[in-house]
């Protein structure tokens, strides 16, 4: 007798392996990596003081008016770039809720949702033209969504599971239903369970609203204090007016054409857009400068040899004449003239 009850208790033990054959557990490591980058996404976005900029490279409006020339829905975004802040305060708080739903399993399957449409139109306007298409990883969060909009976070670490469990005890049932219930208890619970889930989603709600918020206005605070109509400044070092003797009129100083190696590159920042810049020295007294920013979506482009490679989508530009050799950019980067003058380098 006692041999039979150990034997059906062995049985009945549920062990890690088993645990890890459930859909939850097998989906806990996808569902983190995605909560915690779209988390990661969003703040980044949100305390990024050029995001909401007007003019800078990497900012959403330029991005907007990037998208536009490119992307298959390119007339719509057009209608909608004057409103482009609006959209980036979408899109970041969008990224913050959709990870803060997968990291706490609140509202699981509307978050997994949320970030669909969100890699949706990422793929549809920042990843549209990369090929060959798997260079884009907008493509891959689609996917990577799916799971959960089909089967939630199956219970694992989930606080909406818990409120359930809560919900049931409320009504005097079994924290896990143990045979079929009627309609109208699964209905009671699913109503107390919404109410539970509604209080904590507006309380999670709020929180992120107040630390995205404060990224917001910090960097909006941040921007009032600067002069009206000031550009950036140059880079400090080597980067000054050119009243040197002999220096063009109206010049930047680069720096001193001997600082800068055969066949390597100095960055500095483009007195014109205030954005990042590269002047390089590709053979002995020859001196090109290009601006640094990426035509596909503003990410700044290095030197790598005898081209300029875009480190977000693989883009690549020719070192001597800017054109697009690679990758989805489809114009040139920005040629900035330089002249020597005295062994220093100005931009004209
Ligand atoms: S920003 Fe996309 S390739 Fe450069």
């Amino acid at each position: 007798m006692a041999a039979a009850a150990a034997t059906a208790s062995k049985v009945n033990r549920t062990t890690w392996r088993d645990r890890f054959r459930e859909t939850g557990w097998a989906l806990l490591p996808l569902r983190l990596f995605l909560g915690v980058t779209f988390v990661y996404a969003g703040l980044y976005k949100l305390y990024d003081s050029n995001y909401l900029s007007a003019t800078a490279p990497g900012g959403v409006k330029r991005q907007m008016q990037l998208a536009a020339t490119s992307s298959p829905i390119g007339g719509l975004i057009q209608h909608t770039i004057e409103h482009s802040s609006i959209f980036g305060l979408m899109i970041a708080f969008g990224e913050l809720a959709v990870g803060i739903g997968l990291i706490l399993g609140l509202w699981t399957r509307i978050a997994a949702l949320g970030g669909m449409a969100l890699a949706f139109t990422f793929l549809l306007t920042v990843s549209w033209s990369t090929r060959p298409y798997f260079y884009g990883p907008d493509i891959i969060y689609l996917l990577a969504y799916t799971p959960f909009v089909l089967a939630g976070d199956g219970g694992v670490f989930s606080w909406e599971a818990v409120l359930r469990r809560g919900a049931r005890l409320d009504l005097r049932l079994p924290a896990t239903p143990i045979g079929p219930e009627s309609l109208a208890t699964r209905l009671a619970i699913d109503r107390r369970t919404l109410l539970r889930t509604g209080g904590a989603a507006a309380a999670v709600g709020a929180a992120a609203l107040l630390i995205g918020g404060i990224g917001v206005v910090a960097n909006r605070s941040e921007g009032e204090g600067a002069a009206p109509g000031a550009a950036p400044a140059p880079t400090p070092t080597p980067g000054s007016t050119g009243n040197a003797a002999g220096a063009p009129a109206g010049a930047t100083l680069i720096g001193a054409a001997s600082a800068i190696a055969v066949g390597r590159s100095v960055s500095f920042t483009d007195p014109k857009s205030g954005g990042p810049a590269l002047l390089l020295q590709p053979k002995a007294g020859s001196f090109l400068a290009y601006t640094a920013v990426c035509t596909h979506q503003g990410c700044t482009v290095s030197y790598e040899g005898s081209q300029f490679a875009c480190p977000c989508h693989g883009a690549t530009f020719d070192a001597t004449t800017g054109n697009v050799t690679g990758g989805p950019a489809r114009g040139p980067l920005t040629k900035i003239n330089v002249q020597v003058v005295n062994g220093q380098v100005y931009a004209v």
